[in-house]
C-alpha cells in the first residue's frame, strides 16, 4: 500500500513573506515575532515602547538576517492608522493582530468607564481597524494571512471580566463575518483563543507584579512561545487548509472557572 497521501505534508515554507505584528514588544507578539524571524519573515513590529521595539529589531536582525521595520505608535490613536499605513505597514502577507489588554476585575457596578473605553478602543476598534488596513492589500494580491488573537473570555464570559470577555466575543464575530468575506480568495482568517499565558498581560490588569504572580501561583501556564508555536503551524498549513479557530489551554485550566494549583500558597 502506498502510505505517501496519509503522511503529514511538509510544512510551507514562510520565508520571504512580510509580517505586520501589533503588540510585538512583550508577550505572545514577541514571541511570535522571533518565530516568524527564525523562519525567515520579514517583520513589521508595533508597540508603544520605542526602546523595547529597537532593541528587539537589533536582537531580531542579528539572529536571523531579517529586515525588521519598528514602528512605535499609541494604537489607539488614530494618527497612529494612518502613521502605520503611511509607513506601508499595511501591506503585508500576514497580520498578527494581537495587541491587547484587560484592566481590572470589577463587577461592572462599580467599574471604571476609562477602563472600559481603553479595552474597547484596543481591543476592538483598533483590533478590527487593523484588518480594514491591510485587508484590500492582501485581496489584491490574492493571497493573506490573519491572525487575531481572541481569548478564552471570548468562547465563554466569566464574573468581573464584563468588558474584557465582550470585547473579545466581539472580535470573535468579527472572525466569523471576516471569513464569510474572505473564503474563496486565498486569504485565511485564523482566530487564536489562550487560556492563561505567562507575560506582562496580568501585570498590566492588576497594576503589580505581585498581583500578577498570584494569578499563576501553584499552577504552569502557557508560555508566550506555546501561542506562538501554535500559530506558526497554522501558518504552514496548506493554503488549502485554514484552522479557523484554536482554543489553547494550559494543561492546569479546566476552563474559565477552573485552575487546579497545586502549592499551598497557591492564591
Ligand atoms: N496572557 C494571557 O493570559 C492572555 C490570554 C488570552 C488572550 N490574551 C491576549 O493576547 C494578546 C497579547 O497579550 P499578552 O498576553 O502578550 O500581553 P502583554 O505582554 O501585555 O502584551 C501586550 C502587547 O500589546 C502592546 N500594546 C498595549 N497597548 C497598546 C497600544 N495602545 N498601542 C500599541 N500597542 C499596545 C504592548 O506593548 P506596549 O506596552 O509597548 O505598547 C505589548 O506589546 C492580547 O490581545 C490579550 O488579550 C492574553
Amino acid at each position: 500500500m502506498d502510505l505517501e497521501d496519509y503522511l503529514a505534508p511538509l510544512p510551507q515554507n514562510l520565508s520571504g513573506a512580510t509580517a505586520l505584528v501589533t503588540g510585538a514588544s512583550s508577550g505572545i507578539g514577541l514571541a511570535t515575532a522571533c518565530q516568524l524571524a527564525a523562519e525567515g519573515v520579514q517583520l513589521k513590529l508595533v508597540a508603544r515602547r520605542a526602546e523595547r521595539l529597537q532593541d528587539i529589531q537589533q536582537a531580531l536582525q542579528a539572529r536571523f538576517q531579517v529586515q525588521v521595520d519598528i514602528l512605535a505608535v499609541d494604537l489607539v490613536r488614530p494618527e497612529s492608522w494612518d502613521a502605520l499605513s503611511r509607513a506601508g505597514f499595511d501591506q503585508v502577507d500576514i497580520l498578527i493582530n494581537n495587541a491587547g489588554l484587560a484592566l481590572g476585575r470589577e463587577p461592572v457596578a462599580s467599574s471604571d468607564f476609562a477602563d472600559w473605553q481603553r479595552m474597547l478602543d484596543l481591543n476592538v476598534t483598533t483590533a478590527f481597524e487593523m484588518v480594514r488596513r491591510v485587508l484590500p492589500g492582501m485581496l489584491a494580491r490574492g493571497r493573506g494571512d490573519i491572525v487575531c488573537v481572541g481569548s478564552i473570555a471570548g468562547q465563554i464570559a466569566y464574573e468581573g471580566g464584563a468588558i474584557y470577555c465582550a470585547s473579545k466575543h466581539a472580535l470573535r464575530a468579527f472572525c466569523q463575518s471576516l471569513r464569510y468575506e474572505t473564503c474563496g480568495q486565498n486569504v485565511r482568517v485564523l482566530l487564536v483563543s489562550p487560556g492563561m499565558v505567562e507575560t506582562e498581560f496580568s501585570q498590566v490588569r492588576f497594576g503589580s507584579a505581585e498581583a500578577a504572580s498570584a494569578v499563576y501561583a501553584g499552577m504552569q501556564p502557557l508560555t508566550p512561545a506555546n501561542i506562538a508555536q501554535a500559530m506558526l503551524q497554522a501558518l504552514q498549513q496548506p493554503r488549502h487548509v485554514n484552522w479557523d479557530e484554536l482554543v489553547i489551554l494550559a494543561s492546569d485550566q479546566g476552563g474559565v472557572s477552573k485552575v487546579v494549583r497545586r502549592s499551598a500558597d497557591a492564591g
